[in-house]
């Protein structure tokens, strides 16, 4: 991730509430192995793993270790282990047993503290969303985000950030009543991505670019997340939440706001996060009637190929009788000047063909057919493709003549690939989100009123779909319902290929 020149991180007291729990096994202590091999931690930072069960540090270690020696043999960003950095590593860590509710906790965390000279601490929630205020006010009342005797208190927290407006709004207004929002560290995993911080560094480190990032050359945007597992293990939770809030107003609003916003003033955060708030803040609130116009939903069926998987209804824990969607494609405008005219054509959706991210940027035809005569009249649009993931990378299609004595048009590629200019060490996405955390950079951790525009603009899609409209379906493997496509085709337009 960083460069030799980075220095390590300030020492700090790092509590993870929810130790038992996925998030801090399966990838936050694969991050900070990373950031320790990296040299990117300081030897005085303390892990402290916070949980109901009783449990002693050794054991948290043990667990941890366990699961790191499954990642050896294979999944994302699978690596060899190397034992003496783990020990190391393992030396750091801590258990505090207690309730998240109990004042004894904070007691607890606050001896901790009160061993350090330093006084730093970051505490991550890795725990169910019901506890962020809840465990907020607790940190509050106990007086543990007070930084007036020098050192840092931060609190990190990841999505789901409310389930609509109010309940956004409500959180954030909980968050703030006991801390600054430069002590909020609110994670959207795909900033940790390096194709999606590339977007910005492409854009306004390449002159070339921005001349014609705008109304005047761009048609419109496409913004793709297709996914080809199903709900997994996570039925409960996405039976209640679907495909819109699971995957819109965070990973494709913020994929988005890297598209369309405006040059910072500085390569700050709140420079960054002011015009990000801006745009989404720009997309046009659609009336109840345009929002059902403008949206799809899909929910898959078995598949009857030889792959036989399963429907979305069939699921564990999901209701057989379920409406909730596990597609979603929309169409939203943005109203400002660059982007008047520009449609942004969304899509995310569980058990599709293929896994790909990307953003496919498509532009207006040349302004004069100039091969009339030829069989290349109607070019085909030219496309600038950055995928998110996995192939990561930049593709534009150009025309180009086919050699021969006929003047034939072929559709070409220019390229970069990722993995041909940069040695790729294996991450998990959240080694750079973490070292800013601790570093107190907060450019890729989302403010407030960016949380609450994401779902200002999304709001309508709810409301329309509580009222009525159609929850379409589609085969598991394919890439989603039929109407899905209509809604570029009746613009004229389609869905750029996947994969
Ligand atoms: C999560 C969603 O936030 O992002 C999941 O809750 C989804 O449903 C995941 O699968 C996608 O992340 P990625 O990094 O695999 O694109």
């Amino acid at each position: 991730m960083k460069t030799d020149s980075i220095p390590p991180a300030p020492p700090c007291t790092l509590f993870l509430f929810g130790a038992s729990g996925d998030l801090v096994k399966r990838l936050l202590m694969p991050a900070l192995y990373n950031l320790a091999r990296d040299g990117l931690l300081d030897p005085d930072l303390r892990i402290v793993g916070v949980d109901h069960n009783t449990s002693t540090a050794a054991e948290f270690g043990e667990r941890l270790l366990a699961f790191m020696r499954e990642r050896e043999t294979g999944g994302e960003g699978a690596t060899q282990l190397d034992e003496a950095l783990w020990s190391s590593l393992a030396q750091r860590l801590e258990y505090q047993t207690g309730d998240f509710l109990s004042a004894d906790t904070y007691t607890a965390i606050a001896e901790r503290i009160g061993q350090t000279a330093h006084g730093n601490a970051v505490f991550y929630l890795a725990t169910a969303p019901r506890f962020f205020p809840e465990v907020a006010q607790r940190l509050g009342q106990a007086g543990l985000l007070d930084e007036s005797q020098g050192g840092f208190r931060r609190l990190v927290i990841e999505k789901p950030f409310g389930t609509d407006l109010a309940s956004a709004e409500a959180l954030n207004a909980a968050l703030l009543q006991v801390m600054g929002e430069r002590q909020i560290y609110r994670i959207d995993h795909y900033l940790g991505k390096e194709t999606v911080q590339n977007i910005l560094v492409s854009r306004f480190s390449n002159g070339l670019f921005e001349s014609f990032w705008n109304n005047h050359y761009i048609d419109h945007v496409q913004i793709t997340a297709a996914e080809t597992v199903g709900v997994e293990t996570r039925g409960a939770f996405y039976d209640s939440t679907g495909a819109l809030r699971d995957m819109v107003p965070n990973h494709l609003f913020q994929l988005l706001a890297m598209v369309a916003m405006e040059p910072p003033a500085a390569f700050a955060a709140d420079a960054v996060r002011s015009e990000k708030a801006k745009v989404i803040g720009a997309i046009r609130p659609w009336s109840p009637k345009m929002a059902l116009k403008n949206s799809v939903r899909g929910q898959y069926v078995a598949s009857t190929d030889e792959k036989a998987l399963p429907g979305y209804r069939d699921e564990a824990n999901v209701d057989p009788e379920s409406q909730t969607e596990t597609y979603v494609a929309l169409k939203v405008m943005i109203d400002n000047w660059r982007w008047v005219g520009v449609p942004f054509y969304l899509r995310t959706g569980k058990r599709m063909s293929v896994r790909d991210t990307e953003i496919a940027i498509c532009f207006k035809p040349a302004p004069y057919a100039q091969f009339r005569e030829s069989e290349a009249e109607r070019p085909k649009p030219n496309y600038l493709k950055i995928q998110i993931q996995p192939n990561e990378g930049m593709w534009f299609d150009l025309q180009a003549k086919r050699p021969g004595p006929e003047l034939i048009m072929e559709n070409v590629e220019l390229g970069f690939a990722y993995k041909d200019f940069f040695k790729m060490t294996p991450s998990t996405g959240y080694e750079t989100l973490i070292y800013d955390c601790l570093i107190g950079d907060q450019t890729l951790f989302q403010r407030a009123d960016n949380i609450e525009n994401g779902w200002r603009a999304v709001q309508p899609f709810l409301d329309a779909w509580a009222l009525g409209g159609e929850v379409h379906t589609y085969a598991a493997g394919e890439d989603g319902p039929e109407a899905g496509k209509e809604l570029l085709s009746r613009d004229k337009r389609e869905w750029h290929p996947l994969g």
